[in-house]
Formats: structure tokens, sequence, C-alpha cells
């Protein structure tokens, strides 16, 4: 079922010749993969030139995005992943049409953050890799520029968020100041633009954001802070704190999914163990907070006294990092280990929260928490669709991806 060329040039695109450790549940996770994709073709025509954001409360339908959203590559990622797994073209022109969104987003620097990353790396990256267009990979290495540009003296990392009218404003005078785990995400598109041109300052500003991220956000026991403030002044520490976490001192499950994600996409880029060990510590505490079926509430710390929300984003996104992990560790006890751990997390979305099968769902999976202070929970999210159809692949056999 796996293409594995580019459809246009002919060429290979699985560069890397990696290790993943069969899944015990191979025939049920390649259905749920059949069944997703089935859902993405269906539901082109019915999102047109829009890009889902979240979904209305109560029920399997998305609003959609406006100009400036962080969430608006993962439809144009999905529609990737189904053009690798079919190779039929309305994937790819569906995602390609998109291109003038991108486009308009790099018009707007007022707009750039850390999501940079997110949106460049699941369209732009993507397209170049699959189709080796020219001016895809132009603006990804644009957007690679203005990411890059966002490491600011005396800080040791890219600045993640920007102050917004709408915030209160204390958080808008410490967001200069703060580091975020969200950002783990969006370093591959620096060592992406670095292998593209040689420009070693783009590595460099890559293992600077991660060796900060790895000494201020990870705690001794492998859980996260969600972020983590500092002195704009001279950049010094400040304190750890959260945003869409239970509390400063908890562990917000899709915090601690993206760093897992994160270190092991850097380990497998750089080569450097410190990433994939970092990345192993905190899969190590996941492993011992997972509900019985196996899916992540949206916060590891959660009192018996709170409504138990799962997030199946956060659980789609360690999946997706727990088989990249596994890769990371070649032939060793360690990959079974971590190959069963995703198992585990993977088949407990497909069992209990899927619902690509149903005719009038527009998402994947069910039970998506998004920022539950703010009331969003229980929803379908676009990262929670896109990153499990990157869990089912790698499930699969697949090792090669836009990151
Ligand atoms: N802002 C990224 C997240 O909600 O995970």
């Amino acid at each position: 079922m796996a293409y594995e060329q580019n459809l246009d040039t002919g060429e290979s695109y699985v560069a890397m010749d990696l290790f993943q450790p069969p899944t015990a549940h191979r025939e049920a996770f390649a259905r749920a993969l059949d069944r997703a994709v089935r859902k993405i073709g269906d539901l082109i025509p019915q999102f047109g030139l829009r890009n889902p954001r979240i979904s209305v409360p109560g029920t399997h339908q998305y609003q959609f995005c406006t100009a400036d959203e962080w969430v608006a590559s993962f439809w144009p990622g999905q529609l990737w992943l189904a053009y690798v797994l079919t190779g039929e073209a309305r994937f790819r022109n569906s995602a390609q049409m998109r291109l003038p969104y991108f486009q308009n987003v790099l018009e707007r620097p007022d707009w750039h953050d850390h999501d940079l990353g997110f949106l460049f790396s699941l369209s732009c990256v993507a397209d170049w890799k699959l189709t080796g267009s020219e001016r895809a990979r132009t603006m990804a290495l644009r957007a690679a520029d203005f990411l890059a540009a966002r490491r600011r003296q005396p800080m040791r990392f890219v600045m993640c968020w920007n102050p917004m009218r709408r915030d209160d404003p204390a958080f808008a005078a410490q967001k200069p100041g703060t580091l975020n785990i969200d950002s783990m995400q969006a370093m591959a598109l620096l060592f992406w633009a670095h292998a593209q041109t040689g420009q070693a300052s783009f590595a460099e500003i890559a293992h600077m954001h991660l060796q900060t991220s790895a000494k201020y956000l990870v705690r001794d026991d492998g859980s996260s802070f969600h972020a983590f403030e500092f002195d704009p002044r001279d950049g010094s520490p400040i304190r750890g704190f959260t945003h869409q976490g239970l509390s400063d001192d908890s562990c917000w499950s899709r915090g601690q999914s993206w760093a897992i994600h994160g270190f092991a996409q850097a380990f497998l880029h750089s080569g450097r163990t410190e990433y994939r060990d970092m990345s192993a510590r905190m899969a190590d505490y996941v492993a011992g907070k997972l509900p019985e079926d196996g899916v992540p509430l949206w916060d590891y710390d959660l009192p018996a006294d709170r409504h138990p929300y799962p997030d199946t984003s956060a659980g789609a996104v360690t999946a997706a990092g727990l088989y990249l992990l596994a890769q990371g560790f070649g032939r060793s006890e360690a990959a079974v280990r971590y190959t069963a751990l995703a198992d585990r997390i993977l088949a407990g979305l497909v069992e209990h929260h899927d619902i690509a099968g149903l005719p009038e769902a527009q998402g994947l999976l069910k039970e998506g928490a998004a920022f539950v202070a703010l009331d969003r929970a229980d929803n379908m999210l676009p990262y929670g669709d896109y990153y499990y159809v990157e869990a089912l692949m790698r499930a699969v056999g697949h090792t090669e991806f836009f990151w």
C-alpha cells in the first residue's frame, strides 16, 4: 500500500534506512489507516479551500481557520500523507491549492511566531519533498529565515509567543522572555533549512533552543513545564509555569508529547544521543501515567475531583513520537519497549476514539482537549487528526515524513 516514490520525479523519498520494530496490531492499524484515508478523500469537496480549526461544540463538524491560525497546516499535512499512501492527484492538488494561504502568512511578519515550524513543515516542506516544487522550497526557506531571526540576544532560544492586544497585560509582558514546549516541533524546519543550504546558523540556533528546553522545561522526573520565563534584560532564568495545563507544577500531556516527538526528531536530524535520551526519559514518565485505555488525560497530574477529559491529540502526538524514538534505538530492547508503549496508546485511540467510520464526522478522532481552562475540551482537533495518521503510518512501517 505504501508508495515509496516521488510520483513526479520517480525518485525514492525514503531517505533513511531505519529499523521500525513490528507492531502487535498491524492489521487493526492498517484498517484504521485505510478508513482515515477514505475519510480525508471524502472531506476534500466538503472543505474546499478551508482548513479545519476545531470542532463546533457537541458536533463532529469543524469550524474553519481564518487567515492567521497556527493549526492551518494540519489539514494540508493530512492531504500530503494521503498522497504518499495513494498517489492520487486529488490529494496533491488540494494541498497545493493552499499555497496562497501560506504565501500570505509569509508576507505578514507580525503574525509570525514559533508556529512557523508547524505551518511550513506540513505544507511547503511536504510539497517540496514529494513533488520537488521549487516555489514550495523557497517559501519554506523564507519561513526558516523568519523563525531563526526570532532568536534574540540575550535569550538562548527562539522567541515563541508574541504579545497580543487580547492578552492579560502581565502575560503580554512575560511573552518576549518565555520559552514554551510547543516550539520543540519547530526545530525540524531549522534542521531542514540547514540541510538544504549548509548555513550553520540554522542548526546552531536549533541546538541552542533544544539545549535550553532540555535544561529548563524538563524536570528531574521526566515531566515538563509548559513554559519557562527568563528575564529579557539578561536572559537569567526566573520560573517554570503553565498556560494550558492544570497548574505550574503539573505536567500538561500535550506539552509532554510535543517534547517527546521533538527530541526524538532532533536526534534523527543530528545524531546527538542526548536528545534521544531526553525523549526516552520523558516517555518513561508517560508510561507510568497512562489510564487503562492507554489514552492520556489532558494533564498527567489531574486530581480525582477534576473532570477526566482525555486529550486524544496528546495521545496521537505521543504515539507518533514513540515510534520515532523507537527508531532511534535501532535493533534493541529499548526499541521494542517504546514500540509497545506507542502500540498501547494507538490501540486505545483506534478502539475508543476513532470516528472516521461515522458518515457525518469531519475528522478522525473525537475527545481532543485544546485548552480546558477555556472550555475547549471534547473536540475534534486537526492536529490530533494529523498526528493520528502519522502514528498509524509509522506503526505500519513508514519512516519518512515532513519533519
Ligand atoms: N499551542 C499548541 C497547543 O495547543 O498544543
